[in-house]
């Protein structure tokens, strides 16, 4: 290493995903290998994203990480395999300007310092922990000039937590279960970019919860020891869905991936059901959701929207096109308004042009909203539900992980590699 002090950044954004075929069980705890594949869809990271920026330094004395602004622990089994595989395939890096060298054999006995922050709430179960240990990953190999192509990467990634292996690629990516003992071939490809089908327009609600949910480890690992449905769901029923949806997606058939993902998230909570003691992810608000789409694609006589849950109450809520996803807005805020202390620009956030489209300007409008016509025959007064939702946010596929190369998004200060 040659002069000291210097302090060595790097930052990266990666985004979340979403499965629309499921991942859940594991054939191996550690490695995080799972019983079948699975796919998703990347959201747009400029709504649902983590940041983080990374350094190295001879000053730093161990690994140090602060997520959110708090410094937690680095020290759980996950995130120290993703970092002894990092540095196993650490390369060498100089800077001849910063008078930085470092090489291969340095990186076993140099320090990092992670930063990072979600710009979505970690609470609201929004895999978080995807994104996060994506952008981990991601912006750990660039900083240590791991010359490894995002595949690979993603079968890093899977080790910190499985769904993050997605996280890598933009669009819609497929995480491959695999067969190797050791996990070589558990990685994530991608099938399409976000730029193949960019009509679709997601909007999740994030529902109010109190509940104290279920871990999914904990869940996952309760189910395989204890479901025979997730035996027949693994191995019979999910290979078809994964040929049939990679020919959806392929030929952006939207009846077709609206049914197999509404059956999927169905199978995966009906899987939950057969667990013991079973698990309840969904609550009466998602229940109602998934009522009032299911209503409202049956009155149009083709699907306008697919919902999916994971494993808590929100919905993600894909829809067809932007007219679909504004018609789809209309019935969330007829049936969700907001608490009358709410302000709307909070209460929607994400890509405002949706509200826009659903003629939605402030308070009044919501007010304004006629029962949609699918429930109109009942003839009883439709019943609302304000405050079973906290927010709604409305956002796209996106695209996969980007390098911040603006020193003004570094979340690190090139001084003292501290957090700013
Ligand atoms: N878990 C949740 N968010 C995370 C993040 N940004 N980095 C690492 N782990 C996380």
């Amino acid at each position: 290493m040659a002069a000291e002090n210097w302090v060595f950044t790097v930052t990266a954004q990666t985004p979340t995903n979403i499965a629309v075929i499921k991942y859940w069980g594991k054939r191996d705890e550690d490695l995080i290998l799972p019983i079948n594949d699975s796919i998703s869809v990347t959201l747009d990271p400029d709504h649902l994203c983590t940041t983080t920026s990374v350094a190295v330094s001879p000053d730093f004395t161990h690994d140090r990480m602060w997520l959110n602004g708090k410094e937690v622990s680095l020290s759980g089994g996950r995130y120290q395999n993703c970092l002894r595989e990092l540095r196993s395939r650490a390369s060498d890096v100089e800077d001849e300007k910063k008078g930085i060298k470092i090489t291969k054999k340095d990186w076993e006995k140099l320090h990092v310092h992670v930063v990072s922050y979600n710009n979505f709430p970690t609470a609201a179960g929004l895999a978080s922990s995807a994104a996060g240990l994506a952008c981990l990953v991601f912006s750990l190999a660039k900083l240590m000039n791991v010359k490894e192509d995002h595949s690979r990467l993603s079968a890093i990634a899977r080790q910190g937590s499985g769904s993050a292996c997605r996280s890598l690629y933009g669009g819609f990516v497929k995480w491959i279960m695999g067969k190797e003992e050791n996990g070589s071939d558990s990685i994530a490809v991608q099938l399409t970019d976000e730029k193949h089908w960019d009509d679709l327009v997601i909007i999740i609600a994030v529902v109010s919860s109190k509940q104290k949910e279920t871990s999914s480890t904990s869940g996952m690992r309760d189910t395989v020891e204890t479901s025979m449905l997730v035996e027949h769901r693994a191995k019979e029923v999910v290979p078809k869905r994964i040929i049939q949806m990679e020919e959806a997606i392929k030929n952006r058939d939207f009846p077709a991936f609206a049914r197999l993902t509404c059956a999927d998230s169905n199978q995966f909570h009906a899987v939950c059901l057969d667990t013991l003691p079973p698990i309840f992810y969904m609550n009466d608000t998602s229940h109602r959701i998934i009522s009032y789409v299911e209503k409202w694609n049956r009155f149009e006589g083709t699907p306008q929207v697919a919902y999916t849950f994971d494993a808590g109450p929100n919905a993600v809520l894909i829809s067809h096109n932007r007219k679909a996803a504004a018609q789809l807005l209309q019935r969330l805020l007829f049936f969700f308004p907001p608490q009358s202390d709410t302000d709307l620009s909070s209460y929607v956030i994400g890509d405002k042009t949706i509200l826009q489209d659903a003629g939605i300007q402030d308070m009044k409008d919501i007010e304004a909203l006629s029962p949609p016509p699918e429930i109109k025959e009942t003839n009883t007064p439709a019943q609302k539900y304000k405050g079973d939702v906290s927010y709604f946010i409305c956002t796209r596929p996106g695209r996969g992980p980007v390098v911040l190369t603006d020193e003004s998004r570094s979340l690190i200060n090139p001084e003292t590699g501290l957090p700013k």
